[in-house]
Parts: structure tokens; sequence; C-alpha cells
């Protein structure tokens, strides 16, 4: 009983720790999912259906957006996405999510896709995938989301990179 309570409250300190004035770094919310390919995601050749990976791609992005919003958060655009290699039944696919920018509701949270053949140690980056996010609350509004606490050189380049390709983004919106 002790240990737990200590536990609790050692979670709740490093809860409280990472929330800097009601922010998060990315590490808080970063998502890592692992799928084995079966033949129900494939088509004839045994190659994985590209909607399947979009599939896996967007639940990563989804689950990291929520982590930081803390409130469900819904797909408002996704990137162009490039498969650069094929990924075979019985090969691993492996995501990681992480938020790389937010603004006032939306995020854009970055995907990185891999995949692994086990039996040769093979491992190759297939996508980089790039989604926004908009947190809503209970009415289905958009609402502030926490600020984003940058902590390495790469999360810094990250936000610069994610802050160009929203302006493209908005660009391209308002032509739409
Ligand atoms: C996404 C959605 C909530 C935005 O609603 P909206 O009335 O346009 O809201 P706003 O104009 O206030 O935009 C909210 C934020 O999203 C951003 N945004 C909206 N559409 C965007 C897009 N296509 N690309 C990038 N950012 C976008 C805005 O810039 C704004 O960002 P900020 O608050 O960080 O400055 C609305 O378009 C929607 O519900 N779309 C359907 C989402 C959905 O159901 N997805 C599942 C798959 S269909």
């Amino acid at each position: 009983m002790g240990i737990h309570l200590y536990q609790q409250h050692h979670h709740y300190a490093e809860r409280k720790e990472r929330n800097v004035e009601n922010g998060h770094t990315p590490a808080f919310s970063r998502t890592e999912m692992t799928e084995l390919v079966v033949p129900g995601d494939s088509n004839q050749l045994g190659n994985i259906l590209g909607g399947r990976l979009m599939h896996w791609i967007d639940l990563a992005a989804a689950i990291t957006a929520a982590r930081h919003a803390g409130h469900v958060s819904v797909t408002a655009s996704m990137d162009s996405l490039e498969f650069l290699h094929p990924v075979k039944v019985g090969q691993v696919v492996r995501l990681i999510a992480q938020v790389n920018w937010v603004g006032r509701t939306s995020m854009e949270i970055g995907v990185d896709v891999y995949r692994e053949d086990l039996p040769a140690n093979d491992v190759k980056k297939t996508s980089t995938a790039y989604l926004t996010f908009v947190a809503l609350n209970d009415d289905g509004e958009p609402i502030p989301v926490p600020r984003l606490i940058l902590e390495t050189e790469d999360e810094i380049a990250r936000f610069h990179q994610a802050e160009q390709r929203r302006k493209l983004r908005l660009a391209h919106r308002h032509k739409l």
C-alpha cells in the first residue's frame, strides 16, 4: 500500500514537472506502435495495402494528439505520402509519432514509418507522414491545446520545419 501510494505520488510529481505552465514536451505524448503484416493487410502480391498503412499512421498520430491535448482530436489534414520501400506479409511495421508543432487549437504530428525484416535484422524507413489534428471539446468545437516545450535541437528544427509546412497547407486550404 505504502509503495503504491509512493508510486502514485511519484507519477503525479513527474507529470507536474513535465507540465510546465500547462505545456508538454514531445516526449510526453510520443507514441510507438508495432504491427505484424498479415495476409488480410495485403494485396495479391503480398505487399501491404497503402490504405492499411495510412490507417495505422492516422491511429498513431491520433493517440499522440489526444495525449498532448488531453482531448479527443480529429484529423484536419494529411500531407502527401510516399512509400519508399515495399512492405511484405510477415514483416513488421514500426510507427513513431510525435508532436512537431502546436498552434492555438491545432497540432502537427509527424509519423516516421519503419519496415523491419526480423530474420534479416534489416530496418528501413519507408515513409514520413505529417498530419494536422485539431482538439475538440465535448460540443465538437476546436479548443486550445497545451503549448509545446522544446528541449532538444532536433525538436526545435522540427518545429521550424513544421511552421513552413503549415504556411503551405493554409495556402492550399484557402485555394480549396
Ligand atoms: C478540422 C476542423 C475541426 C476545423 O474546423 P474549423 O471550423 O475550420 O476551425 P478553425 O478554422 O478554427 O480551425 C481550427 C484550427 O485548425 C487549423 N486547420 C483547419 N483546417 C486545416 C487544414 N486543412 N490544414 C491545417 N490546419 C488546419 C486552423 O488553422 C486552426 O489552427 P489554430 O487554431 O492552431 O490556429 C473541421 O474542418 C472538421 O471538423 N473537419 C473534419 C475532421 C474530421 O472529421 N476528420 C476525420 C476524417 S474525415
